[in-house]
C-alpha cells in the first residue's frame, strides 16, 4: 500500500471560497441554490474563513497548484486578492488561479489581482448556448471590455500574469460557436482553451447533451484543434475526448486532486466519492493518505472499480441524466426553485443570437489595446 502514498499534500488543490454568484446560468447548480448573492460586496455569509484558508495553505508543502473556485463566483469574495497574496507568500512556487464569469472584473479588481500575484484566470464563455452565461445575465460586451481592461492593466504593470484561459461548455446549441469563441479567445491573448461537455441538471436538459450529437461534435472538435494549432492556443478537453469515445476510462483524480468545501469537508474526487475528511479536524496529510484513500487508489490502479466510480462521467463518459441513477452535482437542488434575475435576458435563441461572439468582435472596437499588447497593430 505504501506505493500509494503520494507526498503529504495533493498536487492540485481546489478550495471552495463561496457558493454565491452574481449570475444565474440555467445550466449551473449555483443558479438553483438558496445561497445566491447578487451584488458584489454584499454581505456574504457563505465565504470560507481566512483562518481555514491559512491553515490549509501552510500544509500545502507538496502542492503545485491551488484553484480558488469550485462552485460560486470568486470575484464576489472581497478577500480574494488577500487570499492569493497569502498563498504566494507562504509558497511562491504554488500556481494560483480561478474560474470566473468576468462580469465583476473591474479595473480596480484587475489591479489588485495582478499585484497579488495571480498566475491564471479562466474565463467562461459558451457563445450561443441558451442555458449558458449570456442567458444567466452576462453581457458579452462587458465580458470583452473587462478582459481587455485586465490586459491593459497587465501591460501597465509590466506583468505577463495572470495567463488568460477560456472555459467553454460544449452542448448542442453551443458548439456551432466554438470556432468563433476560439478566435475571440485568441484576440484577447488567451493561451489555453478548455472544453467540457455540458452536464444536464435534470432530464429536461438532456436534449443539450453533446453525447447525443457525436458526429457533429467530432467534426467541430477536429476543426477547433486545427484552428487552435494555427493560433498557438493549447486546447484542453476535460471529461470528453475529441473523438467522443465512450468506452470505459481510468481516473487519476485520487492520485493528484483534492477539493475542500466551505465547511472544511475534503474529497479526493470531483464526484465526491464518499470518503471524506475535514481540514478543520485533521491534518491534510492524514486525509490525503488515509487508509480509505490508499485503498481507492489501489482499486483504481488495478482496475477493480468501486461501484460508485461506475456512475461517474470520467469512467463512463456519458452525460445523459437518468433521474434515479445519476451522480448529480451535490449542490443541485430542486429544479423548480429556479428564479431569474429581473434584468437577465430571457434565454431565448433570439436574445442570445443578437449577442453572438461575432457581434462583439465586429461591432466593438475593443481589440486595439490587445493587438498593441501582442505587437500586431
Ligand atoms: C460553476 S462555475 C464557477 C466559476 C464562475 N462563476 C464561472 O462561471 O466561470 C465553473 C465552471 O463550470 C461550468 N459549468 C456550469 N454549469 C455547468 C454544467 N451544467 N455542465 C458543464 N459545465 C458547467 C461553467 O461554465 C464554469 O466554467
Ligand atoms: S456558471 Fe458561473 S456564472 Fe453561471 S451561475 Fe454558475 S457559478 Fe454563476
Amino acid at each position: 500500500m505504501d506505493k500509494f502514498i503520494i507526498g503529504s499534500s495533493p498536487p492540485f488543490l481546489g478550495i471552495e471560497l463561496n457558493t454565491g454568484c452574481n449570475l444565474r446560468c440555467p445550466m449551473c447548480p449555483q443558479s438553483r441554490g438558496p445561497t445566491h448573492t447578487v451584488e458584489a460586496g454584499e454581505a456574504h455569509s457563505t465565504v470560507a474563513s481566512m483562518e481555514m484558508i491559512k491553515n490549509i495553505v501552510v500544509q500545502c508543502v507538496d502542492t503545485k497548484e491551488i484553484w480558488l473556485s469550485t462552485g460560486g463566483e470568486p470575484l464576489l469574495v472581497p478577500q480574494l486578492p488577500e487570499i492569493i497574496r497569502l498563498i504566494k507568500e507562504v509558497n511562491p512556487r504554488i500556481s494560483v488561479g480561478f474560474n470566473t464569469n468576468a462580469a465583476l472584473l473591474t479595473e480596480r479588481r484587475s489591479i489588485a489581482l495582478v499585484e497579488a500575484g495571480l498566475d491564471a484566470i479562466r474565463v467562461s464563455f459558451d457563445g450561443l448556448f441558451p442555458l449558458g452565461h449570456l442567458a444567466g445575465g452576462l453581457s458579452p460586451m462587458k465580458f470583452f471590455a473587462n478582459i481587455s481592461t485586465l490586459n491593459n492593466v497587465k501591460q501597465q504593470l509590466g506583468s505577463h500574469k495572470p495567463i488568460l484561459q477560456f472555459a467553454f461548455v460544449a452542448a448542442r446549441d453551443s458548439i456551432d460557436g466554438l470556432l468563433d469563441t476560439l478566435e475571440m479567445a485568441n484576440s484577447l491573448d488567451a493561451r489555453r482553451f478548455g472544453i467540457v461537455p455540458f452536464w444536464p441538471l435534470d432530464a429536461s436538459q438532456n436534449e443539450q447533451n453533446i453525447f447525443r450529437y457525436k458526429e457533429r461534435a467530432r467534426e467541430t472538435f477536429q476543426k477547433a484543434q486545427s484552428l487552435a494549432d494555427r493560433l498557438g492556443i493549447e486546447l484542453v478537453f476535460g471529461f470528453v475526448s475529441p473523438d467522443m469515445d465512450q468506452s470505459l476510462k481510468s481516473c487519476d483524480y485520487p492520485f493528484r486532486f483534492m477539493v475542500v468545501k466551505l465547511n472544511g469537508d475534503a474529497y479526493v474526487c470531483c464526484n465526491e466519492y464518499p470518503i471524506k475528511g475535514n481540514v478543520n479536524e485533521q491534518p491534510i496529510a492524514e486525509i490525503w493518505n488515509s487508509k480509505e484513500v490508499l485503498m481507492l487508489r489501489k482499486r483504481l490502479a488495478t482496475n477493480d472499480l468501486p461501484e460508485y466510480c461506475l456512475t461517474c462521467k470520467i469512467i463512463r463518459p456519458s452525460n445523459e441524466l437518468v433521474e434515479s441513477a445519476s451522480p448529480a452535482p451535490s449542490t443541485a437542488v430542486n429544479p423548480l426553485s429556479v428564479e431569474r434575475l429581473p434584468n437577465a435576458p430571457k434565454p431565448s435563441w433570439g436574445t442570445i443570437a443578437r449577442h453572438t461572439t461575432k457581434v462583439v468582435l465586429d461591432k466593438l472596437n475593443l481589440l486595439q489595446p490587445v493587438m498593441r499588447l501582442r505587437g500586431k497593430a
